[in-house]
């Protein structure tokens, strides 16, 4: 990654714009209000090819450099958007088989967006004739500050199964595998039959009446992941030349399944993530914040983006819940607290027409005399006020491991249970750090995990034998280890490491496990802790000590929570789905990472360089007598004491 966008003052403030929506007094009028909000930085044009290429080959960005310099005049920066999340009509009537094929066999539709394979060689074509012509006629402009490609790549459809991708595969497969031979072991053909004689006979794994090929499903998956890289690959090249930033919009770092943001990040200039709240869900700004803590380090920790979030009701979930009062600022600055440096909305201004008209805005259908507005005007003089911000980075003691591949994986069908879930543990794992103050970072299990004290692996079903390796040494060095059950099972083709579980972390853990006993629908057992669900097993010690045992079930009588003293750390393991809070604290404290002493769990406390930002999702005022300095959002001494709803960013007295 090679760098930030250079950016008027502040935390960037703003958001997608869309004037082709408005006639031009309502876009001047946009303008007016952008500098009464203090926005600095808007996203224009992302869904716009068919205006800017109205026909094949035909260019009309006039109307477009009219917005830009009516922009730049106001000192308002720009994103400048690669419109190939929306091909136009002509293309599609032209290219009909360009429109995506679900697993199921269903041609994707025209009429919405996202609706074109990015494996077919016109898609491939059309997009860098355009992204060409937008580079050298918006590039030179000073107005321009960075680029946005596409949108949201990967959603909602991340795997196409027409006959182009099916091609493509058959070619991805080629570069992958030495020979034929290597592939067949690799997906362990010998089962069903299913060895191949020539690539011809591979297909896509598109659905069938029973469970098709993991090994063959998981490299789908990666395959589908390459061709969505290589699209954005083709546009970032072209659009290199400019000297301006590139990057592309991720479509939600947690929920974004299909892309595989680890091999995302080195490909841009800057990470940029979209986050919606699930309106409905009351713990929201816990997962908030873990999305933002995914993002950062997907980033390797440099500051990243929010390119888009919301003011209030989003328009695609069951029931558009609005945000409570304050809750925007907080979202926002909680987002800025975990290390963006960007604070922006989809969209500017309420569309009065489409598919999103019900969703809110920065400027909603009711105007300037209406409370989001009032909001907005505020969170724009907060971003201001944290201008010293920027740039400043967020420490973390503790990482959970994250892996799409063993997201992918562990959510193929006939595992030994259906309640067994990628996040379920990892939302588990990491709300009880929330909740103990701890900020976390996310780390690939290959990655140089020494400075951590403690990482967790709560979801680790796929691991390589280089990665258990990796996390061997790390134990053996000092680091603390906590692995949740089910992990450590299969290697990179979703086969079982040899040997009884958990193959290749049976070392490290000081034990193995001769059988799972998984619980049925809605089951819990008893540990000495407490209640788990989901799972028991049969865990069988070989050099781990058992700290809590299931105390009914049908593993009675048998560990159910282990330590293993190995080297100069320790390996914990966990049989069953417990609240981890007690014995992340207990780990913690052996650990020695530090918490704040008497802070109720319902204030957030994130550290970013000098920073100490504090954000009260309760209903109560939160005294923090121990934390002195300046609050930049008052610009007075912080005075101690945090209002309900409220936030403060504390520069620390030195
Ligand atoms: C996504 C898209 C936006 C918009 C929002 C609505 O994040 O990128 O274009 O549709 O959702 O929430």
């Amino acid at each position: 990654m090679s760098g930030y966008p250079a950016l008027p003052g502040g935390i960037a403030f703003g958001g997608d714009y869309n004037p082709e929506q408005w006639p031009r007094e309502v876009q001047e009028e946009d303008v007016r209000l952008m500098r009464e909000a203090g926005v600095t930085l808007v996203n224009l044009g992302i869904f716009a090819w068919a205006l800017l290429e109205p026909a094949e080959g035909e260019y009309d960005f006039g109307w477009l450099d009219e917005v830009v310099d009516r922009l730049h005049a106001a000192g308002i920066a720009v994103g400048m958007g690669t419109p190939t999340a929306a091909p136009p009509a002509w293309f599609t009537k032209k290219y009909p088989d360009s429109l995506p094929v679900t697993r199921e066999g269903r041609r994707v539709g025209p009429g919405g967006r996202e609706h074109a394979c990015s494996s077919h060689p016109a898609f491939l074509s059309a997009t860098a004739r355009l992204v060409e012509r937008l580079a050298a006629h918006f590039g030179p402009h000073p107005g321009v500050a960075m680029w946005h490609v596409h949108n949201e790549y990967g959603a909602p459809l991340g795997e196409c199964y027409c006959a182009w991708s099916e091609q493509a595969f058959r070619e991805w497969l080629r570069a992958r595998y030495e020979s034929l031979d290597e592939l067949n072991q690799a997906w362990g053909t010998a089962f069903w039959g299913q060895r191949y004689g020539s690539y011809e006979e591979i297909e896509a794994p598109r659905w069938s009446h029973t469970v098709v090929n993991p090994a063959q499903r998981l490299d789908y998956a990666r395959f589908a992941n390459h061709e969505h890289l290589a699209h954005y690959r083709l546009q970032r090249d072209l659009l290199r030349g400019t000297g301006k930033p590139v990057t592309t919009n991720f479509a939600g770092t947690v929920n974004c399944k299909s892309m595989d943001l680890w091999a995302w990040a080195p490909e841009l200039d800057v990470v940029a993530n979209d986050h919606y709240l699930v309106g409905e869900r009351t713990d929201n700004h816990i997962h908030l914040a873990m999305s933002a803590d995914l993002s950062r380090s997907i980033a390797g920790g440099a500051p990243w983006m929010l390119m888009e979030h919301s003011t209030g009701a989003v328009s695609w979930q069951p029931r558009g819940i609005a945000k409570r009062p304050g809750e925007m600022r907080r979202n926002s600055l909680a987002h800025v607290a975990r290390g963006s440096d960007a604070i922006l909305f989809f969209q500017w201004r309420a569309s009065r027409f489409g598919a999103e008209k019900f969703h809110s805005a920065m400027v909603p259908h009711a105007g300037t005399d209406s409370q989001i507005w009032r909001d907005v005007v505020a969170l724009g003089a907060d971003a201001r006020n944290l201008a010293e911000v920027r740039g400043s980075r967020v420490g973390a003691e503790v990482a959970i491991l994250w892996d799409w591949e063993s997201y992918w994986a562990l959510e193929l069908e006939w595992r030994p249970s259906e309640d067994l879930s990628y996040l379920e543990r990892i939302e588990a794992y990491y709300e009880a750090l929330w909740r103990e103050h701890v900020t976390v970072d996310f780390a690939h299990p290959s990655a140089d995990i020494s400075r951590y004290r403690v990482i967790i692996a709560p979801s680790s079903y796929l691991l390589s034998e280089a990665s258990a390796k990796n996390l061997q040494r790390y134990v053996e060095s000092g680091g603390h280890l906590l692995v949740s059950f089910f992990s450590g099972i299969v290697d990179e083709h979703d086969g079982v490491h040899a040997g009884a579980y958990p193959g290749v972390l049976r070392d490290v853990l000081g034990l193995c496990v001769e059988e799972f006993h998984p619980l049925p629908a809605g089951g819990t057992v008893q540990v000495t802790g407490g209640p788990g669900r989901v799972w028991s097993e049969r865990v069988r010690l070989g050099g781990a000590t058992a700290v809590q045992t299931f105390e009914d079930g049908p593993d009675a009588g048998h560990p159910a929570v282990t330590r293993n003293a190995l080297g100069a750390g320790a390996a914990w393991y966990v049989a069953t789905a417990i609240d981890p809070r007690d014995l992340l604290r207990e780990v913690l404290d052996r650990a020695s990472v530090a918490r704040p002493p008497g802070l109720p769990d319902t204030l957030e406390v994130v550290r970013r360089g000098p920073y100490t930002f504090l954000l009260n999702h309760g209903g109560s005022p939160v005294a923090v007598p121990a934390v002195h300095g300046a609050d930049l959002l008052t610009g007075s001494a912080f005075v101690g004491e945090v209002p309900a709803g409220g936030v403060a960013v504390v520069k620390e007295d030195m």
